[in-house]
């Protein structure tokens, strides 16, 4: 069957791939653009799509061969889910094999904003450390504090098993119960964001939920960068009504070079880089190529949403 992957994959799952069906791999460093997987759809059996390719409902009109969608992430507001359902196609993700990295890496962001890392290596690089100093990039503990964690799936879980380790009290909200979300903010010193994308979470974090925090807490976003509303952080981060923020997700994203919220101070930005280890990323490459082979075959998906 006829397969298109919108960018090469860590590891050797594409030949597992590849030794079944007819696959092209797009070549490029950026994703392919619309056009280009406007014009493969008419023959595609199967896509295996990355969270940069949005697989909506006019590609998968454009796509009645397709039998099979596999999305190299466990985030999948990329798809149309419904359009995909409607047409009986299934969805894979993958989920698990990335929590724990994910989790390492949001960890890692509140000690890196809290404790000033990234000014401190500027610091030294620019040569300005002449002594030790009593005063000197003072910052927050992460142990001992209260964290507020938004989404309790697996990698919230995940989260709060690690700070339990640093001491932390947990708070969480999520679908299925928790604090109350306004309680939340307003008496975490850490808000961590880890729920999926959806229309309800949309801007979650905007001046109001910024408002309520308090004007010595951070937030962190792991999640999906339109979470957040981006000016409205921007306009707390200016004011001072929060401490800081560590972003590895942006609104838009990639988030360009000269955008308003990069010129905010207390600001750190990674890159997504949330699942990337190599372990990581080539268990995510098998995973997504063990759904599609299950889904071109006409069998469930080990991993799917639909
Ligand atoms: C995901 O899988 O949804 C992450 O954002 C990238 O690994």
């Amino acid at each position: 069957m006829k397969v298109f992957v919108t960018r090469r994959l860590p590891g050797g799952a594409l030949d597992r791939l590849a030794a079944a069906h007819d696959v092209e791999v797009w070549p490029e460093q950026m994703p392919p653009g619309r056009e280009e997987l406007l014009a493969r759809a008419p023959d595609l059996d199967g896509l295996l799509s990355l969270l940069t390719d949005p697989v909506d409902a006019e590609l998968i009109a454009a796509a009645p061969r397709l039998k099979a969608i596999s999305n190299y992430a466990v985030g999948v507001d990329n798809v149309d889910l419904e359009a995909a359902a409607a047409r009986g196609i299934p969805v894979g993700n993958t989920p698990d094999v990335l929590t724990d990295t994910t989790a390492d890496l949001a960890v890692a962001l509140m000690l890196g904003i809290s404790r000033h890392l990234v000014e401190g290596d500027a610091y030294v690089r620019r040569g300005e450390w002449r002594t030790w100093e009593t005063g000197l990039l003072l910052g927050h503990d992460l142990h001992g504090s209260t964290v507020g964690i938004v989404g309790f799936g697996r990698i919230g879980q995940a989260v709060a098993r690690r700070l339990e380790g640093f001491g932390c009290e947990i708070l969480h909200t999520s679908r299925r119960g928790g604090v109350r979300f306004d309680e939340l903010l307003e008496r975490s010193e850490f808000v961590t964001l880890h729920c999926p994308l959806t229309a309800e979470t949309r801007g979650l974090i905007g001046d109001e939920a910024l408002a309520r925090m308090q004007p010595t807490a951070y937030l962190v976003n792991t999640a999906r960068g339109p979470i957040v509303d981006s000016e409205a952080l921007a306009r707390a981060l200016r004011a001072g009504r929060i401490a800081g923020a560590a972003l590895d997700v942006t609104d838009p994203e990639p988030i360009p070079g000269g955008h308003p919220l990069l010129d905010a101070p207390n600001l750190l930005v990674l890159p997504h880089l949330g699942s990337a280890t190599e372990a990581t990323r080539a268990r995510m490459a098998d995973m997504a190529v063990d759904n599609l082979l299950a889904g071109l075959a006409g069998e469930p998906m080990p991993h799917s949403v639909t």
